[in-house]
């Protein structure tokens, strides 16, 4: 049978989450937990899609309906799939399923699809490609209100003169484009591309106001905002081998991003000069980013715990997450919330995984412990691809 898996790693922010939204710089780590996407096409005549098994009810999933949307348009004939999800990241708790799982779904939608490039022995640059999306594009926007319906290019660029097929046609910015621009849909407009690229490049990713030295320049994100428009420069880093882990700890409160990073702009209004708290974790980001590429993980903890300080002033953190992270200090270097807070995650670097493990359980939290550090989007398998290809 026809089919496809694509897998992307969940995400741990280490320093930076909200501020990132304002344009601050900001460190995420990929984790070894993933979330995992099959699709294959459906046996039956109908013309719904199939998610685990019954009738696809976008209401219920806009992150699919959402890349479905400019991957996979009814409009251009695209045949119904079946589609299953899978995977070790439980959902709204500050560990980046959701784009996780908009990356794995855009890069096996990309696999079913293959791509076409629009001229003859190319390399396969966005510059060639007849259909997609990239950073390198500028006519690209897949955010706003007038988005494509569908990435395939207009005129001469969208002349198919060649086919690329399998892995080969994925592409992790398009990928992480895509998977922002779904964020950006379910956050009101706010989203920074922080999950969706670290979910796609895997490793660690750096986001900044400024292209960073030391640092691997991937390509810049835009995106209007309700409070303005804002850029980033996303960089990756891997970082020095070493004996340092992250252990997660969930409290098991349900805490949606868009609900926590609403009150943050909702302060910001009502307080404006609130601002300098957010300043002020950009501050400590950029000091943290030093020490991280430096090697030196005790002031990587440090600049975490100081995070934490400046997150329960600006409101996001809650008891829950207080207790775990009380209970993780001893043993680890340094321990915050992860994500938009108000429940979900919190994370601990440590060199003892194992006593920060217990800690947290004892405390009440489940735990997670990965290292430092996954593999970005991968394809899994790919069985008789493509599905179908653009007429
Ligand atoms: C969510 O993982 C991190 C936030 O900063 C939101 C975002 O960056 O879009 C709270």
């Amino acid at each position: 049978m026809q089919h496809i898996t694509a897998s992307a790693p969940g995400k741990c922010i280490l320093f930076g989450e909200h501020a990132v939204v304002y344009g601050h710089p900001a460190v995420a780590v990929a984790i070894d937990q993933r979330i995992n996407v099959r699709i294959e096409m459906t046996e039956s005549d109908s013309h719904d899609w199939k998610l685990d098994g019954l009738t696809f009810d976008p209401k219920r999933h806009p992150h699919i309906e959402a890349i479905k949307h400019r991957l996979w348009p009814n409009s251009l004939g695209a045949p119904p799939l079946s589609i299953q999800i899978g995977g070790q990241i439980p959902a709204a708790s500050g560990l980046g399923s959701s784009a996780a799982l908009s990356v794995a779904a855009s890069a096996a939608l990309r696999v079913a699809r293959g791509r076409w490039l629009n001229n003859s022995n190319s390399k396969n640059q966005p510059e060639d490609w007849a259909e997609g999306f990239s950073s390198a594009l500028d006519d690209t926007d897949v955010h706003s209100s007038n988005q494509p319906d569908d990435s395939m290019r207009k005129g001469e660029l969208g002349n198919k003169v060649e086919f690329i097929g399998g892995s080969e046609a994925v592409d992790a910015d398009e990928c992480a484009l895509i998977a922002h621009a779904v964020e950006a849909i379910a956050q009101g407009g706010r989203a920074s591309p922080m999950d969706s690229s670290t979910c796609s490049h895997g490793d660690v990713v750096v986001l900044s106001d400024c292209i960073e030295e030391g640092l691997e320049w991937q390509y810049s994100r835009r995106l209007k905002t309700p409070e303005g428009d804002r850029e980033w420069q996303i960089h990756t880093v891997k970082p020095p081998i070493e004996d340092v882990y992250l252990v997660i700890g969930n409290t098991g409160v349900h805490a949606p991003t868009s609900k926590q990073v609403e009150k943050v702009a909702e302060m910001l209004k009502q307080q404006p000069e609130r601002i300098k708290e957010i300043e002020t974790i950009g501050m400590i980001a950029k000091r943290g980013i030093k020490s991280l590429l430096s090697g030196d993980y005790e002031s990587v903890g440090r600049a975490m715990s100081e995070n934490q300080l400046m997150l329960q002033s600006i409101g996001v953190s809650s008891p829950e997450l207080e207790d775990l992270i009380r209970a993780a200090a001893p043993s680890s270097l340094g321990a915050k919330l992860t994500g938009a807070g108000g429940g979900g995650c919190m994370v601990a670097l440590t060199t003892n995984p194992k006593a920060t493990s217990e800690a947290i359980e004892l405390a009440g939290g489940i735990t997670i412990i990965s290292t430092f550090g996954a593999q970005g989007l991968a394809i899994e398998e790919a069985a008789e691809s493509p599905f179908w290809i653009v007429e």
